[in-house]
Formats: structure tokens, sequence, C-alpha cells
């Protein structure tokens, strides 16, 4: 296998503190749903769905783990070049195995949530662009249309993660508007879990699918389009048993880099 700078798993140390952040956030979000048990659910269940809302609720919290776990080692550059057999497997449980699944209920749970009208357009929204960009990256991929898969999965990926930075703004709107709870929302604490609820779904995926969408576009200048078509080149199997036509998930980078990368 040819080192090439990508190909090195040091030269890439965000991978480590974000598969850290991920381990924390499974560690602090799995546990009430490990017991199967209704009444330890973190979300109200809504009249309109009753207990039918906790048995979607679960499915959705189990699928998105899975989706959230594997879309670190798919993303982790040096492992889709080291084990590029493995990153095609991974693909399928990250796709039919996590975000599928999860985004089907996703959009069942988020139609009904109890925090409110605009957290539940943001719900509904989010799972369908999630369920869009993981099924037109897998689709592209299926096609051979490997610059097009990078592009679509990375913005699939940014949605996957953007659950942890809706939880980050979660504690900041609840921290900072906590002490206006008997002023500003005339101690209305529905209101109250509302406002954050609404703020946190909102900029928890906006702000890094636009960020997301700007780190893309640098890929238009020529100096960014030739850097990826090597990256690309880097992501063709070299070594034995790693043939690039047998093993048909990867592409050297020629035409389709070159065209919208
Ligand atoms: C990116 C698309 C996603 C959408 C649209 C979505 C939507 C939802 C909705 C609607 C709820 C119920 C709360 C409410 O009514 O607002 C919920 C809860 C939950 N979701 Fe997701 N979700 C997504 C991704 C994920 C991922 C990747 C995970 C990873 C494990 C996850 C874990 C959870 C958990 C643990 C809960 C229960 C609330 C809690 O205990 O904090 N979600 N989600």
């Amino acid at each position: 296998m040819r080192m090439t700078y990508a190909s090195r798993w040091w030269r890439r140390p965000w991978i480590f503190p974000f598969g850290a952040l991920v381990v924390i956030f499974l560690a602090f979000s799995l546990p009430p749903y490990l017991s199967f048990d209704p009444v330890r659910s973190r979300v109200p269940q809504p009249a309109a769905l009753g207990v039918a809302h906790y048995w979607t609720l679960v499915p959705h919290v189990f699928f998105g783990s899975v989706a959230l776990s594997t879309a670190v080692v798919q993303i982790w550059p040096w492992f889709r070049r080291r084990f590029p057999v493995a990153h095609r497997r991974i693909g399928r449980v990250y796709v039919f195995g996590g975000v599928l699944p999860a985004g089907a209920a996703a959009l069942v749970v988020g139609s009904f949530t109890p925090y409110g009208p605009v957290t539940r357009a943001s719900d509904v929204i989010l799972a369908v662009l999630w369920l869009t960009c993981t099924v037109t990256g897998w689709r592209m991929a299926r096609r051979h249309r490997y610059a097009d898969h990078r592009r679509w999965m990375i913005r699939s990926f940014t949605l996957t993660a953007s659950i942890i930075t809706n939880r980050i703004w979660g504690a900041v709107f609840g921290i900072a508007l906590a002490p206006q709870i008997d002023t500003t929302f005339h101690g209305d604490v529905d209101l109250f879990t509302w406002v954050v609820s609404s703020g946190a779904a909102w900029l928890g995926w906006t702000i890094p699918l636009l960020i997301c969408e700007w780190w893309l576009n640098r890929d238009r200048s020529p100096a960014r389009r030739r850097a990826v078509a090597a990256r690309l080149a880097a992501d063709a199997p070299s070594g034995p048993g790693e043939s690039a036509t047998s093993d048909r998930d990867y592409a050297p980078a020629g035409r389709d880099a070159q065209a919208s990368g």
C-alpha cells in the first residue's frame, strides 16, 4: 500500500477527539432506553401517539447509535484507504442498519414531538434531508460516481453528527435561559422547554450544514480540485486482493473526480 499524506493515521488527529465525543454522547444518551421502560424515557409521550411513541423512539435511538458509531469509522481517511472492503461493508451497515431505520423513526417521532411546532418543523426537515443525502450518497457509489458519493456522504455525516451539536446548544440555551423562567417565561416551564428545544433543534443542524457546504465549495478552486483528485486517486486500492476492478467500491480519480471534485 502506498503511503500518502492522508494514509498515515496520525495525520488526521481530529478523528480521536471526535470518536471520544461520540462515545461520551452515547454513554449519556443510551442508558435510559436500555431498560425498555417507557417511564425512563427523556421525551414525554405525546397523547396522540401514546406508548407507540416510545416504541418508535427506542429503535430510533438504537439505529441512530449504529449510524453515529459507523460514521466515525467511515469518515476516517486512513481507515477508508487501509481497509477499502471494510469501508464498503460498514457503509452498508451505516445506510441500511443505521440512517434509514433511524431516519424513518425520526420522521414519526418528529411529527409528534411534544416540544412544539418550531421543533416539529426542524425535526421533519432534518429527517428528510438526512434520508435524502444518505440515499443519494449510496446511489452515487452504486453508479461509481465517487466524487459525488464523497460530497453526499460528507453531508450525511454532518447531519448524523449534528445530533451532538444539538445537545450542546440545548445545554447552552438551558443554562442561559433558566434564570428567566419566572420573568421572561412567566413561570411557564413548558414554554421554556419549547424555546430551548426549538433553538437547539434548528441551530443544531443548520450551522454544521452551512459550514459543510462552505467547506465543500472550497473544492471548486483549481488547487482544491487537484487536491481532491489526488485524494480520490489515493483511495483506489493498490494492495493484493484489493483490486479496484474486483472491489467495485473504489474508482481511480479520473473523469469523475475532476468533474465534480
Ligand atoms: C439527524 C437526524 C435525526 C433526527 C431528525 C432526529 C429526531 C429525533 C426526534 C424527533 C426525537 C424525539 C424528541 C423530539 O420530539 O424532538 C429524537 C430523540 C432522540 N434521538 Fe434523534 N434524531 C436524529 C439523529 C439521531 C442520532 C444520530 C442519534 C444517535 C444516537 C439520536 C439519538 C436520539 C436520542 C437518544 C433521543 C432521545 C432524547 C434523549 O434521550 O436525549 N438521534 N430524535
